[in-house]
């Protein structure tokens, strides 16, 4: 099926029960981004000089995200992933934490960060409900990490990384972006770091997802090189799938921590896909790489009931596509890149 034969459902989506598309996936896990902004501008996301930025009264409110969670979860929503931009950059984002913790109190509860002011809020972010962090960490070493992410920033953000361990913030998931020429030179000292702390590392695939638009399928490195490199150093043992896209190793010889794989462009993972991303300024996503958005922040601000905005959200899921064209000759990067989308 080309892009172009790609036809929205004719059809209405049933009006109650969880919130399906018409391939019969269930979306039960939301992406909230909380703000596009970032201290950091790695480059596979960000150019030098930034976005720009979203204006401040376009964002939605704690209050809004509040009220869209809490309808989210009434349509069995079950885990909430916090993310940015960078999410600790938001102002008193415990204070959001907290009432999201009030608005799902069965809800999995956590955020995607890099790190860097995790050192001060990891306590916070824990006390108010916030159950664990990914954080994002491309190297380990000091001139690798500060050319990727432009920051020198590698110290700091180890720091935080333990104070989010300290804090409870646990299982503690590391995300590295694994650019061929640049880091694909580390997963096994990445796989060595893991059993050394019992953290998890998971290594994303490159996706054209980059503002400056330099992504190029040669620097992309393949999950299956990836885990095989670990395998001859560390041998390991799949485990069995879970609610992630991520495909999960343990240590053979059963030291702590794991490895995890994401294989979003050599093996893509949308037939199970059961994820929702929301905007900064509140437009619904149903995939990464979506063309198009559903506005939930007029309905909002214009004194729609929860009723109402249910019905738009039911509406985008049954439109969502069958996945990513990535692979596909008539591929359009999305306009937004990672930070205005949320991972
Ligand atoms: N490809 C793959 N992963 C990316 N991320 C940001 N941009 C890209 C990209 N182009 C990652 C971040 C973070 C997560 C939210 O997404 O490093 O860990
Ligand atoms: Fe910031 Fe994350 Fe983008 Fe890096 S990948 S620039 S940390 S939003």
């Amino acid at each position: 099926m080309a892009m172009d034969d790609w036809q929205p459902p004719t059809t209405a989506p049933p009006p109650e029960g969880p919130l399906v598309d018409t391939f019969g996936r269930v979306a039960d896990d939301l992406r909230v981004s909380v703000t596009d902004r970032c201290n950091f501008r790695c480059t596979y996301c960000m150019p030098a000089e930034g976005l720009a930025w979203i204006p401040k009264g376009e964002i939605l409110t704690f209050e809004e995200l509040t009220r869209l969670l809490g309808i989210f979860v009434s349509l069995g929503v079950r885990s909430l992933k916090v993310t940015g931009g960078e999410p600790t950059v938001r102002a008193d984002l415990p204070r959001l934490i907290r009432m999201f913790r009030e608005a799902g109190p069965e809800l999995d509860i956590s955020m995607t960060t890099n790190g860097a002011l995790l050192d001060r809020l990891a306590a916070p972010l824990a006390d108010a409900g916030l159950d664990r962090v990914t954080v994002s960490c491309d190297s380990l070493m000091r001139h690798r990490f500060a050319e990727m992410t432009r920051r020198d920033a590698l110290d700091r953000v180890l720091r935080g990384i333990r104070a989010a361990e300290a804090a409870g913030l646990t299982p503690v998931k590391i995300n590295c972006v694994v650019v061929g020429g640049q880091n694909d030179g580390e997963v096994v000292d990445f796989a060595r770091w893991a059993r050394e702390t019992g953290y998890v590392v998971r290594f994303i695939e490159y996706m054209p997802l980059d503002a400056e638009h330099a992504w190029e399928r040669a620097k992309v490195v393949p999950s299956r090189s990836i885990v095989k490199a670990i395998d001859r150093v560390f041998p390991l043992v799949p485990l069995g799938p879970d609610r992630e896209p991520a495909t999960s190793f343990a240590f053979a010889d059963g030291a702590p921590g794991g490895i995890g794989v994401i294989s979003s462009v050599t093996e893509p993972f949308c037939d199970s896909c059961n994820r929702l991303r929301i905007t900064a300024e509140g437009q619904l996503r149903a995939c990464l790489f979506a063309l198009e958005e559903t506005d939930l922040r007029g309905p909002l601000r214009s004194g729609a009931s929860d009723r109402e905005i249910e019905r738009r959200i039911r509406a985008a899921v049954w439109r969502k596509w069958s996945g990513h064209r990535i692979n596909h000759p008539d591929f359009v990067q999305p306009a937004r890149s990672m930070s205005m989308i949320g991972g």
